[in-house]
């Protein structure tokens, strides 16, 4: 699914040079789960930013399906993650003053369907993702695990191949961690691949593979669990 080949990113920051990620080249296979931990500041989030096409590295490749990421146009590289990647974050990042089912219309709406299918497919993934009697709510009218459900939901708008999550349960109280990761789990049995960014070793023990990144070098890749 993605191949990073050599891949160096540094970062230039008031005439410093930062490393983020070392000389890196790593295989994730089709329907993998794989959990990214490390500390603070060791190059997760630099690492899935390179993965989702939102920022090139200084050198090396990132091919997703054999095709070179940063190599393709702007507009071919928008239009693959419009279409194959999914995102969640730490911070659900929702529109607040937009209503749950609203936010997961957002890119349905950007995708050009018509009102009357953003509300029924919108309505449709907030039930899946149990929150069927909340979709009027807004962002502050729910809790942080029902919002990071309704995150979930708008993800799966564009029924994504690939989702790229990072501390998804970072903000989360256990029954809600707990909720997520078995959602994060569906998507993974119903073959999509994920790769996640993680502090949390229960939500790292829902991965079949993770990876250790220490000051930008993947240090160890051994195997917690058989495939899910
Ligand atoms: N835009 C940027 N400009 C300059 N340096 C950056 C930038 N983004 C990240 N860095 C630096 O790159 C390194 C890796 O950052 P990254 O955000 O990938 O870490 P992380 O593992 O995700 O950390 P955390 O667990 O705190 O989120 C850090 O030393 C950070 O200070
Ligand atoms: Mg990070």
């Amino acid at each position: 699914m993605f191949q990073l080949n050599n891949i160096i990113k540094t970062y230039e920051c008031r005439g410093q040079t930062v490393n983020a990620l070392n000389e890196t080249s790593l295989a994730i296979g089709d329907n993998e789960f794989i959990a990214v931990i490390g500390p603070s500041g060791s190059g997760k989030t630099t690492m899935l930013s390179l993965l989702g096409g939102m920022m090139a590295p200084t050198s090396g490749k990132v091919l997703f399906r054999g095709e070179s990421l940063y190599e393709m146009s702007l507009v071919e590289r928008t239009n693959l993650r419009l279409r194959s990647l999914g995102f969640v974050f730490q911070s659900f990042n929702l529109v607040p003053w937009l209503s749950a089912v609203e936010n997961v219309q957002v890119p349905l709406s950007l995708a050009g369907e018509s009102v009357a299918t953003q509300q029924e497919r919108a309505s449709e993934l907030l039930s899946r993702v149990g929150l069927s009697g909340r979709l009027n709510h807004l962002p502050s009218e729910l809790s942080q695990g029902q919002q990071q459900r309704v995150a979930l939901a708008r993800t799966l708008t564009n029924d994504p191949q690939v989702i790229l999550a990072d501390e998804p349960t970072g903000n989360l109280d256990p029954d809600s961690r707990e909720q997520v990761m078995k959602l994060l789990s569906d998507f993974h049995s119903e073959g999509r691949s994920i790769v996640m960014v993680t502090h949390d070793p229960f939500a790292a023990q829902h991965a079949q593979r993770s990876l250790s990144l220490v000051d930008g070098t993947i240090v160890d890749t051994p195997n917690v669990s058989s495939a899910a």
